[in-house]
Formats: C-alpha cells, structure tokens, sequence
C-alpha cells in the first residue's frame, strides 16, 4: 500500500519507528511530518496527509500527535476525510470495517511501540464492510456539504 504518515514534534520518534515498520513489511510511505528537532503545529501534517488521502495520493493515511486528538480533528476538517483518533486495535478495525475511515490518528504520550503496531496493522487489513454502514457513510457525508447551523 502507498500510506502518507504525518507528526508533530511530540511524536518523531514513534513515527520514525511506525514508518519503519511499515517500511519493512514493504509498504511506501510518503512523510509529510517533522523531523527530529523540528517543531510543527499538528493542523499541519494534518491538512497534508488528509489532502493526499482525498486527493488518491495515498490509499491510507496515518496520523500521530501527543494524544492523536488535536491532529484527528484537524484531518477531519478536510472534505471527505473520516479520520478515528484510536488507542487500541478493536476501534482501528472498527473504523475501517463501520466508518470506512481512510485515515487513523493516535498518540505517541498514549501508546506504547506494540500497541501502535497492533493498531497500524489492523487499521490496514481491515475492509470496509458497506450495507448498513454505508448507508450511514453517506449521511456523514452529507453533512459535509451543509456547513450552516441554519440549514
Ligand atoms: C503538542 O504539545 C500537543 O499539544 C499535540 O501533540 C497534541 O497532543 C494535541 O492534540
């Protein structure tokens, strides 16, 4: 898979080692974070990944800040981006296989090498299940296109 990676200075190191990781099990990932030493504000590689992500740049996006909070919601302010912020494998299924969700945040203060490995792993196996879901998909997706609170 082609996989966009991006980080704030908070969390070099863990994506240094999720990058290599996916590197190894032979994947291309194209970085749009900061790297050692260098500071950067998480709506940054957010909007980054996300565009590459919605634009077919990558297949799969993946997102890590302090807590995956802050770079989460920035991701999701991308048209068509659905971005889960997970701390563990069941939700990074769960968001693929429910939410179709094409990226994934979580945080390098949150969890630890294995759980993140566990994470990136299951969010990249597992397949959108559609019926029902997607149903719901497009709902979200339509409140996209109302962006007024009087409509
Ligand atoms: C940076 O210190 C920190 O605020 C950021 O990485 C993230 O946790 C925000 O949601």
């Amino acid at each position: 898979m082609r996989i966009a990676i991006g980080n704030d200075h908070a969390a070099v190191e863990m994506k240094l080692h999720v990058k290599a990781y996916l590197e190894q099990k032979g994947h291309e990932v194209i970085d749009f974070g900061s790297a050692e030493g260098e500071r950067m504000d998480y709506p940054r590689p957010a909007e980054a990944v996300a565009k590459c992500v919605v634009s077919g740049g990558a297949d799969r996006g993946i997102l890590i800040c302090g807590t995956g909070v802050g770079i989460s919601i920035a991701a999701n302010k991308v048209r068509g981006a659905r971005c889960a912020c997970v701390s563990e494998a069941v939700s990074a299924g769960l968001c693929r296989a429910h939410n179709d969700c094409r990226l994934i945040a979580f945080g390098a203060r949150i969890v630890g090498v294995q759980t993140a490995e566990s994470i990136v792993d299951t969010f990249l196996t597992t397949e959108f299940e559609g019926g029902r879901h997607a149903r719901r998909v497009d709902m979200i997706m339509r409140l996209e296109q109302t962006q007024s609170c009087d409509e």
